[in-house]
């Protein structure tokens, strides 16, 4: 059965066509702008128009979506505060960047991730009250207001990632009373507080400056709390689930993808990208055959959608 390649090929999976892909990318305010992330080889930190550049070889091997994350500047137009206000500015980083790429790429399927952490000055996903903890319900109605200003400035689906109970609800509604009817909700329904968004929130400046996620973000040792945070997201209206982080969390993969009919994106986190980086420069393995390995085990699982820093690399990945 493994003779030959012809052989191996036509007993193997469908490969996946780059059309599974989405790649998350991070824009930042301004021009002229490409700066490189000391712990994500190869992913940078792009302004609008540097994006745009970018995107070209990334949409000529047929990667058809992005995942935009904001960086705005710490600088006095686009401060930071309590509530995370500025992450649903009309004129913030996000909401003027989705303009600037559907000019240069109308087919391009562009989604955005909605979450308050890198617009709060404390660093978490939404508001905290008197006692320190995050107020879920404050948080909701912030990020409905930051997913509806998404949707008007033309992204063809909302994120959010926060992983605060009712966001899908409080989104879906706030959607549905503002006319965007037609706007995907991708939901990161079972996201884990992990190690492995250490490179992201490096990123993205947006490392909580006291405390941890473990109070919102799902455990790795309550697999049964996890598994039902996407039943509760598929009740509230998600278009779409995820699993997130993907490559510890093959078993939630699987799991949720034989408990629901709705599509189940896997998220191949930073950290599971820069550490195959880290092995191959130290020798330790091949880099892009080492993509691959994971990327498969990913499908195998069964995501329907990668949602993967390894996007723009396709071509390297699957020659
Ligand atoms: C923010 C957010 C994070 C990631 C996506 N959205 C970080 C976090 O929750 O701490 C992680 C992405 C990655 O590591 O690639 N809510
Ligand atoms: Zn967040």
């Amino acid at each position: 059965m493994r003779r030959t390649a012809a052989i191996r090929d036509m007993f193997a999976m469908p490969t996946p066509g780059p059309e599974k892909f989405i790649w998350p990318v991070f824009v930042a305010p301004g021009s002229g702008r490409r700066e490189t992330i000391a712990s994500m080889p190869n992913q940078y930190r792009y302004s609008a128009d540097e994006l745009v550049k970018a995107l070209a070889p990334v949409v000529a091997q047929g990667v058809k979506s992005v995942l935009l994350f904001g960086v705005p500047d710490d600088g006095a137009d686009e401060g930071k505060d309590e509530c995370g206000t500025s992450a649903a500015d009309p004129h913030g980083v996000v909401q003027r960047a989705i303009p600037v790429l559907r000019a240069a790429y109308p087919e391009l399927v562009i989604f955005t991730d909605v979450c308050l952490c890198a617009y709060t000055s404390h660093g978490h996903c939404g508001p905290r009250d008197p006692d320190g903890d995050v107020d879920n319900d404050a948080a909701c109605e912030m990020l409905a207001r930051v997913a509806v200003s998404h949707a008007r400035a033309g992204a063809d689906g909302v994120a959010p990632s926060a992983m605060m109970d009712g966001q899908v609800a409080a989104i879906r509604h706030a959607l549905d009373e503002e006319g965007f009817t037609k706007t995907l909700l991708i939901s990161y329904s079972t996201k884990f507080a992990s190690q492995m968004y250490g490179p992201f929130r490096d990123a993205e400046g947006s490392a909580p400056g006291h405390g941890d996620r473990q109070g919102y973000q799902a455990s790795a040792r309550d697999p049964r709390t996890a598994l039902r945070e996407s039943v509760l997201d598929e009740a509230e209206g998600a278009d779409a689930l995820m699993v997130k982080p993907a490559l510890f969390y093959l078993d939630m993969i699987r799991e949720v993808a034989q408990r629901t009919l709705l599509p189940v994106m896997a998220y191949n986190v930073s950290g599971e990208y820069s550490m195959i980086h880290a092995a191959a420069s130290a020798g330790y393995c091949d880099l892009y055959a080492t993509a691959r390995e994971s990327l498969d085990a990913i499908f195998r699982a069964g995501a329907t959608q990668v949602i993967s820093y390894w996007a723009p690399f396709y071509g390297m990945i699957y020659p």
